[in-house]
């Protein structure tokens, strides 16, 4: 496995296999922690469907040869009722059991948020309170414990750098240049 090429690319389209195998590695990923997402394989269906309907422009996969092996779904848009405002927010965070551990988590954390940092100055999460192995992870990335809903934990990261205001998507096209002076 380590010897293996990891990919992150931006998910193209959600078509069937996709969306078996996303399930799969969703339910293989939460083993063990089935309060947190084990609800069973037709809520992942339409759950992943609805993080994809929601936003597909941060829908990020890590590849390994040509298997998916996790994904990482990353909304610019999403309005945070604690915060008052639209926030960036990470829907679903996940690699499969068989590739865990070997850095696919990073890789797709960085894509993830190199993404939202081009929109957002926030970026909300929800994990389970139990859930150690991931609130570590996302605090070496800054994220803090904000809050607790019942068995889950918000939590919070500011981000440093904003190159673009908020759903300015020029930096995505290309910055427009100033229209040409007048060298009247
Ligand atoms: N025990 C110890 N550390 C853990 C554990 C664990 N059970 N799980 C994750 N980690 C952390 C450690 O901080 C470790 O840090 P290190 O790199 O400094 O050693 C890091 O994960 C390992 O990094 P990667 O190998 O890059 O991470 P991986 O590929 O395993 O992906 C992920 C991390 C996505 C959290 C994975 O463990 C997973 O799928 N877990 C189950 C699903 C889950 O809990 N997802 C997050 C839910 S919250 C949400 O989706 C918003």
């Amino acid at each position: 496995m380590m010897e293996k090429k990891v990919k992150i690319e931006k998910l193209e389209k959600l078509d069937q296999e996709t969306l078996e195998r996303l399930i799969e590695i969703y339910m293989k990923g939460y083993e063990g922690m089935r309060e947190y997402g084990g609800e069973g394989e037709s809520y992942a269906k339409r759950y992943l469907r609805w993080c994809w309907s929601k936003a597909r422009d941060g829908f990020f996969i890590a590849k390994v040869d040509d298997e998916i092996a996790g994904f990482i779904v990353c909304d610019n848009d999403w309005f945070s009722r604690y915060e008052g405002k639209v926030v960036g927010a990470i829907h679903e965070f996940v690699v499969d059991k068989r590739y865990q551990g070997h850095g696919i988590g990073h890789k797709l954390m960085e894509k993830g948020l190199e993404y939202l940092e081009r929109y957002n100055d926030k970026v909300e999460l929800w994990v389970g309170e139990k859930n150690e192995g991931a609130i570590s992870f996302y605090e070496k990335y800054g994220f803090r414990k904000v809050g607790q809903s019942g068995i889950w934990v918000r939590m919070v990261r500011k981000n440093e750098k904003m190159n673009a205001s908020p759903h300015n998507l020029s930096t995505e096209e290309g910055h427009s240049e100033p229209h040409s002076r007048r060298v009247d």
